[in-house]
């Protein structure tokens, strides 16, 4: 079939069990998921989810108790030794600590990686400088990890997961210990990397923001299963579990004082549409149609995977009948309307 994209990793009914204290703890159950050449690709969810330990089955840091994992089409579920090691040169990964070598300073933790993986003297001393560059530390070469800023330690990891030229990266809550502004800057990076070198990027987060920013499509795990997984801007304006559903109404922050969602006279509805623009021509034809008030609570536009998004809270008032028209009317006309109860 024409445009049908390619899976890049592929897992087949994984799941990870392990032994704990006399018992079998089940961390991944009977996880099916492909990710795509070049996307970057989201796990969300909360913390013991599993999330972790699906990301560490891909390069087998986590060897799968059942399943398969297929990279290229290629069953790598078994692969050992050398074949092994010459498959984590083709999966970076890069962590929330960071995981540097603190004795060694910037230019010496990235050579390092290409060291394990067998590379010339003269090819690392071609490479390191490049991939420095690339992260934007080329000034930093020299430094040691305890004189620089959590943002850089994590362009070291990330310098250090590229020095093999692999094409996948995978990322395990690379923003969890940074600040706002870091977390930005390397999202952008990570963003960057992604779309300058086509590097397929999976990436575990369990906050929806950063999953918002930058990831294409999404999968949401929930005590060891994928509940749901979908294109991200659907999974935001759509979402279809109820974990999801509050998972993403956090990110909205559309809080609106209780009173006001009290006033059982009036129809409140949330308003979800595409496109900066849409909203004043619909709301206005909608008093004009159908001769009711239309009263706005809130209002935002975001951007979710570069698409912006708008979301009104809004409050019909008028004759029973013509409400209703309005509504249906708003549900033609926008992306989706659903009510709300206070
Ligand atoms: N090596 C291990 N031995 C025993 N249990 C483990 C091991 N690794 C993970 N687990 C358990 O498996 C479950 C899933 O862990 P995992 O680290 O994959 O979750 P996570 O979604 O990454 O959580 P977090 O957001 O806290 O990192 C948890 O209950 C955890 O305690
Ligand atoms: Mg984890």
């Amino acid at each position: 079939m024409a445009n049908t994209p390619e899976a890049i990793i592929s897992a087949k009914n994984i799941s990870v069990t392990f032994p704990f204290k006399g018992k079998d703890i089940t961390a991944v159950r009977n996880v099916s998921v492909d990710i795509y050449r070049g996307e970057i690709f989201g796990i969300v969810g909360t913390s013991g989810a599993g999330k972790s330990t699906l990301l560490r089955s891909i390069n087998l840091l986590q060897r799968p108790t059942e399943g398969q994992i297929e990279i290229n089409g290629e069953d790598i579920t078994m692969s050992k030794g050398e074949s092994l090691r010459k498959l984590r040169n083709n999966i970076g990964m890069i962590f929330q600590q960071f995981s540097l070598i603190h004795t060694k300073n910037v230019y010496q933790n990235v050579a390092f990686a290409m060291k394990a993986a067998g590379k010339s003297k003269r090819e690392t001393e071609q490479r390191v400088p490049e991939v420095l560059e690339l992260v934007g530390l080329s000034d930093r070469a020299l430094s040691y990890p305890s004189k620089l800023s959590g943002g850089e330690k994590q362009r070291v990891g990330i310098a250090r997961a590229l020095a093999n030229n692999p094409y996948i990266l995978l990322c395990d809550e690379p923003t969890s210990a940074l600040d706002l502004e870091n977390t930005n800057a390397i999202l952008k990076l990570l963003k960057e990397i992604n779309e300058r070198l086509g590097i397929t990027t999976v990436i575990i987060s369990h906050e929806m923001n950063v999953i918002k920013k930058i990831c294409h499509r999404v999968a949401v795990m929930f005590a060891g299963k994928i509940i749901e997984s979908d294109n991200v801007f659907n999974v935001f304006t759509a979402p279809q579990q109820e974990f999801t559903k509050s998972l993403v109404s956090h990110t909205f922050d559309l809080d609106v004082p209780e009173r006001l969602l009290q006033n059982k006279d009036v129809r409140t509805l949330k308003v979800i549409y595409s496109g900066e623009k849409a909203e004043e021509a619909v709301l206005s034809d909608t008093i004009r149609s159908f001769g009711i008030q239309l009263n706005i609570l809130q209002g935002k536009i975001e951007y979710i995977a570069d698409r912006p998004f708008g979301i009104l809270i809004i409050q019909l008032d008028g004759q029973p009948d013509k409400v209703q028209n309005a509504e249906n009317y708003l549900k033609e006309r926008t992306y989706q309307v659903e009510a709300i109860h206070g």
